[in-house]
């Protein structure tokens, strides 16, 4: 295994400076290309406002002309990259010199470690080499190869690009499944898919028997499902030594891994990376969306082409700042070369993600809005340039309060530099903090925190549970999770009926795993049984599913969108008038033209009818019959918060709500169409923090319903109203506080 490592160590080191200085030749080949690069370094990065960078416009050509040659390399690049063949692309991967070598340490270890730069060919490559030697074929039995990603939009796009590469159809040999989404068949024997369906595949097959080899890739990300992954892989390989486990991970320790996998050798793959220049702000930016936007016409004005990553924290900035991108941008119009904006999001529908990997158009610039999935899972080539102002969205969890929410958060230093590393991999980059050196040194953790310690596990503990794995303080975690968190995940599997007192399984959380949602969700599900609404229940969780990308609200139309959004709205709450949206659809037969006269994003409605018919399929299989409950509203939201009782809410005097057991202080999304109304209770979806707690998708509830749907956790004695509003249950009783019962815990 020390030979291994070795091997990577040495050639890395030579390779990667005879690329630097290949990569310096090729483009910045003229002398005072190279001036200008070196001279680059000492260049004080500083924002300027509009006014200036209007004035920066009226003396054109001057970067033009020097950088000619510059432009021409990169014409010539994309023209032979266009040209070259899928063999020869393929032969170029920086993982290609090794495949004997990976093939040779894949046959003599069982485990093993494979570290290696984003785009060497890890994730579109090895699962190539293990198919043509051998792996899909053994003892004259068809065996799959799995290779697990944290990130849908990556698991489909690798695999389509693999198929391509094998000139095969997506969905034969090579498919892909991510949750409400198979696109796999029998002759299936190169599989993608995401972290979280491959653990739920331990619940069909525990031994993953038909799988030969399995590639837990992207490890460093550290998602929940790939954490508990890999607890699992580790103990079924102990008794199935056929079994190959390949751990794969962007440069970031990987010792961790090896250790953690009894000392597993590390294969190294020497990457390319050619130099990036790094440019700090000298003040912090207040605003770094607006922050974004002047960066990118800096650089489109003043540096030679070559394309724009933006890293941003989710699908709403995303939109926001394209937005502004393509308003400046037209407005400028001749004036500047043509700038393609285009948005990567997981949300995003397939077939505008493959738009990002799409060659540059000659004399255009893309301009990459991203979430951090471009950070490593996909590899967008022709990036010269990364924009990052240093944040990302973060589920954050209390487990004291139970309360879990997404929050914009500060990311690390090896996110950092993990960005960064993107500007660089067809040349030399630049890469644009929008922050100060000194934020960078004193404000940036090193690493992320890995996300089992920051989630609520309700789900995992459910899925573990259905495992037969019982003992979960003592499950073997590389990192634990905190034991509160667990203690809190049992007890709210116990509040929702699916663990007993001794924390077993019972009928109902048997029940309730079958389905890949939340706990709150699932339970919710299968309420919509005893509530005779199992119809709409359906609709409203697969509305749930695609909930942020359902209205369209173009800016020039706004107060159109608006009206035609507030047209759906219904008294009762969210979840209503996203039911109410479904059946209007439903009723035009599905129509396009519908979606299009009222702002509704027809694609995410599409979305959703597949993910309700995925659903519908879950249902049966429990044993569910599908029944309408036309409009009875109350039947309806009483099913809803027999699976959401814990994120009920009651309105305080100030008008914000309060937490009903932690008295959290909590608000109405400006979205909601309860946001005017303030009902007395309500019991709400999910919490995002922005500038405040929000809670988004809302009902109106009664309080007496919570002792009826959970009448375990809640006290109708409790529960009784106190304040002095006008309310016809209003009795005066001054506790507001709410009992629980504990679970036995393991
Ligand atoms: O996994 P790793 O980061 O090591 O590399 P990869 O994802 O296998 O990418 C290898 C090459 O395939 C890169 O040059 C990518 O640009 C290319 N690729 C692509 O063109 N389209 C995709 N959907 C995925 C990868
Ligand atoms: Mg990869």
């Amino acid at each position: 295994s020390e030979d291994i490592k070795e091997k990577g160590a040495n050639f890395e080191h030579q390779k990667w400076e005879e690329e630097h200085l290949n990569a310096a030749l090729l483009h910045f080949g003229s002398k005072d290309a190279k001036e200008k690069f070196k001279k680059d370094k000492d260049y004080d990065y500083v924002l300027d406002d509009e006014i200036t960078f209007v004035k920066s416009l009226r003396m054109p050509g001057k970067n033009e002309k020097k950088n000619k040659n510059y432009e021409s390399d990169l014409e010539e690049e994309a023209q032979t990259r266009a040209k070259k063949s899928i063999e020869e692309t393929r032969k170029s991967l920086p993982i290609y010199a090794y495949r004997q070598d990976l093939l040779d340490a894949i046959s003599q270890h069982q485990v093993i470690i494979i570290e290696g730069e984003t785009g060497s060919g890890k994730t579109t490559q090895i699962t190539q080499y293990l198919c043509e030697d051998g792996y899909t074929k053994i003892n004259g039995e068809k065996k799959k190869i799995g290779c697990t990603q944290p990130r849908r939009v990556a698991a489909m796009s690798v695999a389509a690009r693999v198929a391509q590469e094998m000139g095969v159809k997506l969905g034969t040999d090579v498919g892909y499944s991510i949750r409400f989404e198979d696109c796999t068949s029998d002759r299936t024997v190169i599989k993608y898919m995401t972290d979280g369906m491959l653990l739920r595949e331990f619940l069909n097959e525990p031994d993953l028997e038909s799988y030969s080899v399995l590639i837990i890739d992207e490890a460093h990300e550290r998602t929940l499902h790939t954490d508990i992954l890999f607890g699992l892989v580790k103990d079924i390989a102990r008794f199935r030594s056929d079994l190959k486990l390949l751990i794969s991970s962007a440069t970031m320790d990987c010792e961790k891994f090896s250790d953690f996998f009894d000392g597993a050798p590390i294969f190294r793959i020497p990457g390319r990376r050619f130099p990036v220049d790094i440019f700090y702000t000298k003040q912090p930016e207040a605003d770094y969306l607006q922050a974004v936007v002047v960066t990118v016409f800096q650089i489109h004005i003043s540096q030679p082409l070559g394309d724009i990553l933006v890293f941003l924290t989710g699908q709403e900035e995303i939109e926001a700042c394209s937005e502004m991108i393509t308003e400046k941008s037209r407005k400028l119009g001749k004036k500047i070369k043509e700038l393609i904006v285009l948005p990567i999001y997981s949300n995003l529908p397939s077939d505008m993600q493959i738009k990002i990997f799409e060659p540059t158009p000659l004399n255009a610039r893309k301009v990459i809005l991203a979430t951090n999935i471009a950070e490593t899972s996909l590899t967008i080539d022709g990036i010269i340039y990364v924009i990052d102002p240093g944040f990302c969205k973060q589920k954050t969890y209390n487990a004291r309060t139970g309360m879990e929410s997404l929050i914009v958060t500060p990311i690390s230093k090896a996110s950092a530099n993990q960005r960064a590393g993107r500007a660089g991999r067809v040349s030399p980059g630049k890469c644009f903090r929008l922050y100060t050196v000194s934020a960078y040194e004193k404000e940036l953790d090193d690493n992320s925190i890995p996300e089992i310690q920051r989630t609520n596990l309700g789900n995992v503990v459910l899925l573990l549970k259905s495992l037969g794995i019982n003992d979960l303080v003592h499950f073997d975690y590389i990192d634990p999770p905190p034991h509160e968190t667990l203690i809190m995940a049992l007890e709210q599997l116990y509040a929702l009926g699916a663990l007993n007192h001794k924390a077993e399984l019972t009928k109902l959380g048997r029940r309730m795993a079958e389905f890949p949602v939340d706990p709150m969700l699932s339970k919710t599900l299968i309420a919509s049984e005893k509530y005779k609404c199992s119809e709409e229940i359906l609709t409203i969780c697969s509305m749930l599913s695609v909930n942020n990308a359902i209205f369209y609200r173009p800016k020039d139309k706004i107060i159109h969108a608006d009206a035609a959004r507030q047209n759906f709205y219904n008294p009762a709450g969210d979840h209503i008038t996203l039911l109410n949206i479904y059946k209007q659809w439903e009723d035009t037969s599905f129509s396009t033209q519908w979606c299009f006269e009222n702002f509704i994003q027809h694609r995410s409605m599409k979305r959703a009818r597949d993910v309700r018919d995925q659903l519908a399929s879950l249902m049966e299989r429990v044993e569910i019959d599908l029944v309408s409950c036309v409009d009875d509203s109350v039947a309806i939201r009483k099913a809803i918060t027999a699976g959401f009782f814990y994120h009920s809410a009651k309105l305080s005097k100030t008008g914000s709500y309060k937490t009903t057991k932690h008295q959290q202080t909590v608000h109405i999304h400006p979205n909601s169409c309860l946001f005017e109304s303030l009902p007395r209770w309500v019991v709400y979806y999910e919490l995002v923090f922005t500038s405040k707690e929000y809670m988004r998708q809302i009902i109106e509830i009664e309080n007496d319903w919570l002792v009826e749907v959970a009448p375990h956790y809640y006290n109708a004695k409790n529960l009784q109203d106190n304040s002095n509003q006008k309310m016809p249950k209003n009795t005066g009783k001054t506790s507001d506080q709410v009992t629980r019962k504990y679970p036995a815990l393991n």
